[in-house]
């Protein structure tokens, strides 16, 4: 029975799942299988983007036949040539022997090599269009994105780029088709990572290219041959790409890796991820030769920093290891730091053959000790451990909750003394809306317009904007009373709806509500990069829309604490405990926890004060 799914009112993804895959390529595990992706367009024309692998061939044609519905297939296009994608061509010959094969030279001389199939083909080149009725199509060459004939196809008309291996994610669609229909971030962005980094991870240079020719496009929607198809909050995936293409980690941290016959090799590495964990660095640990490679090269592209640890076997390196560092070296990582541990019971050698081929990878900086291990790790040599991860630390920023500074030097009155604005941050997802109050709202840019937004990661509105990439921002002005910051900022969206006795519907051009009243100004974002640190995210935004709505003054921080914020009244039985600066909210008992976060208004206890 068909299985297609509708893209748009023309567009039909006709692509099939396969989860019976064990490896990919024969060499990635995909435990949540993966999906080739064909698109039919139905236009005056009929055309197939691609076609599958030979093992989902049965589905697919009988997906094509019931998209077509009696009509011929006019042409094929050709846009990549590696077989998961192009197996049943001869099959689709046969059944539509006159549909006419769109392709680039390149993917014409594969054609013959893999099916030895002389075929009267329309040749493209870059720029090249065809016209199919309602429909432009543009074609754009993307060579070694994966492979040296691949070309992108641009639908000028509905502004979708069609991106062969580009932007794919392992995993099948199960179900879904568009990636907003998923929580992609928490669930796929680690798959979407894995086959980046091991499909087309080499050939950065050649991605930067094709997102060069890219951003000269109005693209509202994304349909790669594997994976889901993006529609909305492209710039997920697109910040990924420029983060990956370019070789630069996604976060501050370390992967170690480690091969070790008899767990000694290991419990050096260990150790040395226990001292990192107290200087409040993240790390990750990898046995290689249990976790597959893949996984560990994808963690190296995400990750700032790798430590290598590894045995000495056969006078070289163990053969896990040698392999994990082969493939390492292979997918051309760069811009890493990377410390060394070898071990060796009378010959310790792995380290230096290890730093051999890590020194030919571009901007890699292998720290100069090495610690070697003779068979196990000594008292004496925790220093040598305690070296590494000082150097290591030393490029990481200082812990954000500043525990190790000398709290006398920090008044965060001081904070309070910038010109912090005070805003209402509204979002939408579905048919929900909700907001909430933020301080941090700046300008960027003024060509592009860009701002930033500080938002609390436990807000209910920051996970909606990380969902769906827009927001507005209602700034607050002096008229404002202490119960809008109550109304906004007290309470979580996730209990109350705060818009249910909202008797007028106030909405910008992205549908998203503003604030009339009580604030001078509403500024509409569309999230272009996202920064995660610790607490809050940063969102960096275009902005797509912007008004004025009164003369009156912006309340600041300054404002909202003299003139707005209720003065404390006096408790009328004195408690022990501590007081929220921002909210009011108390904590009774003898210590407040470093780590307490206010359950109210969600700042932390440095925004607390003893009563008295
Ligand atoms: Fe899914 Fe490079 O092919």
């Amino acid at each position: 029975m068909h299985f297609t799914k509708k893209i748009t009112d023309d567009l039909i993804w006709v692509g099939v799942n396969d989860r019976r895959l064990a490896m990919f390529e024969g060499v990635y595990s995909v435990p949540g299988g993966v999906s080739y992706n064909s698109y039919l367009l139905l236009d005056d024309k009929t055309v197939l983007f691609d076609t599958v692998d030979k093992a989902v061939s049965h589905r697919f044609f009988e997906n094509v036949a019931f998209a077509l519905d009696g009509r011929q297939l006019d042409y094929l296009v050709i846009q990549h040539m590696e077989p998961d994608h192009s197996a049943v061509l001869e099959d689709l010959l046969l059944r539509y022997p006159n549909v006419k094969i769109v392709c680039n030279a390149k993917a014409q001389t594969m054609i013959k090599q893999f099916f030895d199939l002389d075929i009267d083909a329309e040749i493209v080149k870059e720029n090249d269009t065809l016209n199919t009725g309602k429909h432009l199509l543009r074609f754009m060459m993307a060579p070694m994105v994966h492979w040296p004939e691949v070309m992108v196809t641009y639908d000028s008309t509905d502004k979708i780029l069609f991106s062969a291996d580009g932007f794919g994610t392992f995993g099948a669609l199960n179900g879904a088709i568009f990636a907003d229909e998923v929580d992609f971030n928490a669930d796929y962005m680690n798959e979407a990572r894995r086959y980046y980094t091991n499909i087309v991870g080499k050939y950065g240079t050649q991605v930067q290219a094709l997102l060069t020719k890219a951003s000269t496009l109005s693209i509202e929607m994304i349909c790669p041959l594997h994976g889901f198809v993006w529609r909305k909050n492209l710039s997920d995936i697109i910040s990924k790409y420029i983060l990956w293409s370019t070789y630069q980690p996604e976060e501050s941290g370390v992967v170690i890796a480690y091969a070790s016959v008899y767990g000694n090799t290991e419990n050096a590495a260990e150790i040395l991820s226990g001292m990192l964990r107290s200087k409040g660095i993240k790390t990750t640990m990898f046995d290689v030769s249990v976790t597959p490679a893949s996984e560990i090269i994808s963690a190296a592209f995400k990750w700032s920093h790798l430590v290598i640890a590894s045995t000495t076997y056969n006078a070289g390196i163990f053969v896990s290891m040698e392999d994990f560092i082969h493939d390492l070296v292979a997918h051309n990582i760069q811009n890493r730091t990377v410390a060394i541990i070898e071990n060796g019971s009378w010959a310790a050698t792995s380290g230096g053959l290890i730093r051999g081929k890590l020194e030919k990878c571009k901007n890699i900086n292998i720290l100069e000790q090495t610690v070697s291990i003779k068979s196990g790790l000594k008292p004496t040599q925790m220093t040598e451990l305690e070296a590494i991860a000082g150097t290591i630390a030393a490029d990481f920023p200082q812990p954000a909750d500043n525990t190790n500074a000398d709290s006398t030097l920090i008044d965060p009155g001081a904070m309070h003394k910038l010109s912090y604005g005070l805003f209402v941050l509204t979002a939408k997802e579905g048919e929900k809306d909700n907001g909430c109050i933020i301080n941090t709202t700046i300008q960027i840019t003024a060509a592009p317009l860009r701002i930033s937004i500080a938002v609390i990661k436990e807000n209910y509105t920051h996970d909606m904007i990380i969902k769906t990439g827009e927001f507005n921002v209602s700034t607050l002005s002096t008229s404002a009373p202490f119960s809008v910051f109550e109304h906004f900022g007290f309470h979580s969206g996730r209990d109350i709806d705060k818009f249910a006795d909202c008797t007028t519907d106030n909405r910008t051009a992205n549908g998203i509500r503003y604030i009339p009243k009580y604030t001078n100004s509403v500024i509409s974002g569309k999230v272009i990069d996202t920064y995660g640190y610790d607490t809050h995210t940063l969102f960096v935004a275009d902005v797509t829309e912007s008004f004025v709505l009164s003369n009156e003054p912006s309340a600041t921080y300054q404002y909202y604490f003299d003139h707005i914020k209720p003065k404390p009244q006096p408790l009328e039985e004195k408690k022990k405990g501590f007081i929220c600066k921002i909210c009011g909210y108390i904590y009774e008992g003898e210590t407040l926890p470093e780590d307490f976060i206010c359950p109210i208004c969600k700042h932390g206890a440095i925004d607390f004060e003893p009563i008295i």
